[in-house]
């Protein structure tokens, strides 16, 4: 396994190599690169300088026990972008955040208030410490915390019936029932997820900072999503700069429960996998403007799904007015629209349904370059690389439950 940053046209040698246990002899593998003028990016890979290179690799077998293994120089395709491949795969990504969730900007409501950012701290910690199994730990949060989220809660739901779509208000009150959604009552993630669990197999997992789209969208084909768990500054309880508890808990974990709405989400994550790194962003765009940001037709109405609006009550009452501008929902030309991240959109894509979408993102993800394709086993809670017999075998092995479909439906009959 290895990762790979950066690819160019004439070629990207990756050498995988095994050392002895001698300390040291990783630094004296390295030293063989610095005395030839060869960068690495990371350890693991590094640009080809055809020459040098090859003298280095010489020196690699003659200076370093252990095995040498040279991989193709000009198979380039075959070289891909890291994923994971299991679900405890998502605990690299603990240590793979971005910014850490205590360092707040300059312009954050929270930035002079030491009290907030000790707070923030705590719950950055929780998030980089948990690994994929555990339960996530309960908060106690405080009188102030809570009196925030009962603002925001009260008047979002104020909204809910009028401007959410179906799925969301469907499951509102069952969140309610089970999950300890209450004005006087911030709800605890891992309750939370064991609900999803049982409604879809989604479940949330903390998140101490920011994380790359790659990584964020690669958590969606597991069915994980990356909550956070700590709520914005209480000077201004309906404003954000950044997804808190209010954005994750009122705005995305509703629709998670919605099985059409995990499908289609798992799908954007799915593509993602090894996707090269233009698609990425691509497909971030594509999840900004379904699950942050959608719109949906219901009946004659056009409702709002994504967590972005059902969290913000002036943005949600917004988009339904004429002033913005609706498009309808096509991957293709969703891509490459420009969307600002501080204020109201100027534009929004309207989805025919979750299944029509969930349909045009899987035929969009087929131009995505990538030499195989991927299957999520729900079973073993891993990605499989459809790029063997073997597996494809599998595949065929599991789609046997069209027979139990057929004789259901003849027994219907
Ligand atoms: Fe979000």
């Amino acid at each position: 396994m290895y990762l790979e940053e950066q690819t160019n046209k004439s070629g990207v040698l990756s050498c995988i190599f095994s050392l002895n246990e001698e300390v040291g002899s990783l630094a004296k593998a390295l030293r063989l690169f610095e005395e030839k003028g060869i960068n690495l990016t990371h350890i693991e890979s590094h640009v080809s300088c055809s020459k040098a290179l090859d003298e280095v690799i010489d020196g690699l077998r003659a200076e370093i026990t252990g095995q040498v293994h040279e991989m193709s120089r000009n198979k380039i395709k075959d070289t891909v972008p890291w994923f994971p491949s299991n679900i405890q795969d998502l605990d690299r990504f603990a240590n793979q955040i971005l910014s850490y969730g205590s360092e707040l900007d300059a312009d954050h409501p929270g930035f002079t208030d030491p009290v907030y950012r000790a707070r923030r701290k705590e719950f950055a910690d929780i998030a980089y410490n948990y690994r994929h199994g555990q339960s996530i730990p309960y908060v106690e949060y405080t009188e102030a915390e809570k009196a925030t989220w009962g603002t925001v809660f009260r008047e979002l739901k104020t909204l809910y019936p009028t401007h959410a779509c179906h799925e969301h208000n469907r499951v509102f009150p069952l969140l309610e029932e089970y999950c300890g959604y209450r004005e006087d009552n911030i709800p605890q993630l891992e309750d939370i997820s064991r609900y999803l669990q049982s409604c879809t197999g989604f479940r949330l997992r903390p998140v101490a900072g920011l994380l790359s789209s790659r990584d964020f969208l690669a958590g969606l084909a597991f069915r994980v999503f990356h909550s956070t768990q700590y709520i914005r500054h209480g000077s201004n309880p309906m404003y954000t700069p950044e997804p808190d508890i209010c954005h994750e808990l009122l705005g995305h974990v509703p629709l998670f429960a919605d099985p059409s709405f995990a499908q289609f989400s798992q799908e954007i994550g799915l593509a993602s996998l090894a996707a090269p790194d233009e698609y990425i962003e691509k497909l971030a765009t594509v999840y900004w403007f379904t699950v942050e940001f959608g719109l949906c037709k219901q009946g004659n109405d056009i409702r709002a799904y994504g967590a972005g609006l059902l969290s913000s009550f002036g943005e949600l009452q917004y988009a339904l007015t004429d002033k913005p501008k609706l498009l309808p929902f096509e991957p293709e030309k969703t891509i490459l629209q420009k969307y600002p991240i501080t204020e109201f959109q100027p534009i929004y894509f309207v989805a025919e349904s979750f299944e029509d979408s969930k349909e045009k993102v899987r035929k969009y993800a087929a131009t995505i370059p990538r030499p195989f394709s991927v299957r999520y086993n729900a079973y073993t809670q891993s990605i499989e690389v459809l790029d063997n017999t073997q597996q494809l075998r599998n595949l065929a092995n599991s789609i046997s439950e069209v027979g139990i479909l057929c004789n259901a439906l003849q027994k219907m009959a």
